[in-house]
């Protein structure tokens, strides 16, 4: 596996390749790798001749530098795992290869996608994402790239970006990948005590009790409020809960077998802010 760490020396390899006909696939990381990230790896080794990881620890997406700060960081490990699975190449670059001193995220108008659930706690983070993820198009040019729908609005942000954009690039949503126990994978967990890792699974049972109640003919407000009931009972604060359509992220008022809905959760267990969502 050959590390990049400049775009310079990365961009014109990877365009030889492609002038030879390879296609190559591309996994955008924060580092701090786990099975998720490797399973959309294998899947981009697979649909590709070549793949393409990055680790980058994305400045402009935290509006919280406490947060940034505490991100794990876990480079050596994460370098290791890809090489035994195989990944061709990584750009893991420093900040002044993306960004030019004192450069801000670029402000996308993302027609409201932007502004709800992520939008409306992150104040700022999707323009972050997609000015960072513009870049890495540009500077890896890949041929597919592969998100986890357990970031379900930042696929849409990246879907509009790429539109606004004009990248060529096809968007690949991979599903959400959960321990055997039902807890969404995130490089978060690692921060999570043993008490809570232990007790979060509960975040997507309780979606799931969610979805059985849609199916038994609940309406979208009552299945927001017994959520929202329920995490009034338990150890977690829950942040918010809303079911929106897929496609422009708004809450519905009715389940509609024509239109494809999400519900769509942020929870605390201690400091952690666990992220999860479930297709009803
Ligand atoms: O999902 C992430 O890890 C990040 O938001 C991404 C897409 C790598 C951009 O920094």
């Amino acid at each position: 596996m050959v590390v990049f760490t400049e775009k310079d020396k990365l961009t014109p390899f990877i365009q030889n390749l492609k002038k030879e006909g390879k296609t190559i696939g591309f996994l955008p990381t924060m580092g701090a790798l786990h099975d998720g990230h490797l399973s959309l790896a294998k899947a981009s080794i697979a649909q590709n001749d070549y793949t393409v990881v990055s680790i980058f620890v994305n400045p402009t997406q935290f509006n919280n530098p406490e947060d940034l700060e505490k991100y794990p960081r876990t480079e050596e490990n994460d370098i290791k795992l890809l090489t035994e699975i195989g990944v061709d190449f990584v750009y893991l670059p420093p900040v002044s290869d993306l960004y030019n001193k004192g450069e801000v995220a670029k402000v996308y108008d993302f027609d409201g996608i932007d502004k709800v659930m992520e939008g409306e706690f992150r104040p700022g983070h999707f323009d972050g994402v997609a000015t960072v993820v513009a870049k890495l198009f540009r500077a890896v040019n890949p041929t597919k790239a592969y998100f986890g729908e357990k970031d379900f609005q930042q696929i849409r942000i990246i879907q509009e970006m790429v539109k606004q954009e004009q990248i060529d690039v096809e968007v690949v949503p991979m599903p959400i990948f959960r321990a055997d126990n039902g807890l969404a994978l995130s490089s978060r967990n690692m921060r999570l005590t043993s008490e809570n890792l232990e007790a979060a699974p509960f975040i997507y049972q309780v979606l799931k009790e969610a979805v059985a109640l849609k199916n038994k003919g609940k309406t979208p407000t009552e299945v927001i409020d017994f959520v929202k009931e329920t995490f009034a009972q338990s150890a977690f604060e829950l942040e918010y809960f809303t079911i929106t359509d897929e496609e422009k992220l708004q809450p519905i008022d009715t389940f509609n077998t024509d239109v494809k809905t999400r519900g769509f959760i942020v929870a605390y267990a201690g400091d952690i802010r666990l992220i999860d969502n479930i297709q009803f």
